[in-house]
């Protein structure tokens, strides 16, 4: 579904990925961890458009996509949730959910997809009139994924959905992201420095330093990979 070959990916002077290659068959959950600053939300921004690789090739369901606009993008079926959910505070949570359905014109599937979502987060069609600035950071983050669910994305990209939330909250959301997958068919591709939890919901995994894809496998053999285990799940 996405395949990325030998990314080469630079911020000016600095390359922030080096030879990055990915693989991502429809219907997967895949996670990609690593420590700050590895370049895991660069990958994600070089997938959507926001910065183009310089070099490489990235495909998404057959089509070259390392060209195009982050809005032919989205409009291709591939949708991304930024680091740190940025939701339109000033809007309601439902105004911010019309804001993800920009592109569709059925109006009857955007009414459908609403509802869905608000049986996926109960606590949003409570707050459906509240502006999304008031929300907690937890509410916030469930807003995101959903907006980012009203285009009706073939594949999600998550960018740290856990960052800066209680354990709890934590585990609601990665319920959810377990639940999308598995009920919309939705291929999701997370990015997390939690990677005890990522690698607990994903298939499989990929491990990123400095800029280039280190190890891949099984999210089960990365679980008991003793350097994984050292470096990143604190054990
Ligand atoms: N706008 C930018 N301009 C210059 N360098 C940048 C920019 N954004 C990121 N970088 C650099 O690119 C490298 C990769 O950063 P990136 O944000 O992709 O890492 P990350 O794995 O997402 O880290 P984190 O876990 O902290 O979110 C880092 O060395 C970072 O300093
Ligand atoms: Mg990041």
């Amino acid at each position: 579904m996405l395949k990325l070959k030998n990314i080469n990916t630079f911020y000016g002077n600095i390359q922030a990925l080096r030879d990055v290659s990915i693989d991502i068959s429809e219907g997967e959950i895949i996670t990609l961890i690593g420590a700050n600053g590895a370049g895991k939300t660069t990958t994600l921004m070089s997938i959507s458009g926001i910065v183009p690789p310089r070099s490489g090739e990235i495909r998404f369901m057959g089509a070259p996509i390392h060209q195009s606009r982050p809005d032919d993008i989205v409009r291709q079926g591939l949708c991304h949730v930024p680091e740190g959910r940025r939701i339109f505070p000033y809007l309601t949570v439902a105004e911010n959910l019309d804001m993800g359905a920009f592109l569709r014109n059925d109006k009857e599937g955007i009414r459908r997809d609403t509802e869905y979502i608000f049986e996926l987060f109960p606590i949003l069609a409570e707050r459906r009139n509240q502006a999304g600035g008031t929300l907690s950071g937890g509410e916030q983050q469930m807003l995101a994924i959903s907006r980012a669910l009203m285009a009706q994305p073939r594949l999600l990209l998550l960018d740290e959905p856990s960052l800066g939330l209680a354990p709890l909250v934590i585990r609601q959301i990665f319920d959810i992201i377990r639940k999308i997958n598995q009920e919309s068919n939705t291929t999701i591709f997370l990015v997390e420095q939690n990677a005890n939890l990522a690698l607990q919901v994903a298939h499989r995994g990929y491990v990123m330093e400095n800029g280039k894809i280190t190890l891949t496998d099984s999210a089960q053999a990365l679980l008991a990979n003793e350097d994984v285990k050292k470096a990143y799940l604190g054990m």
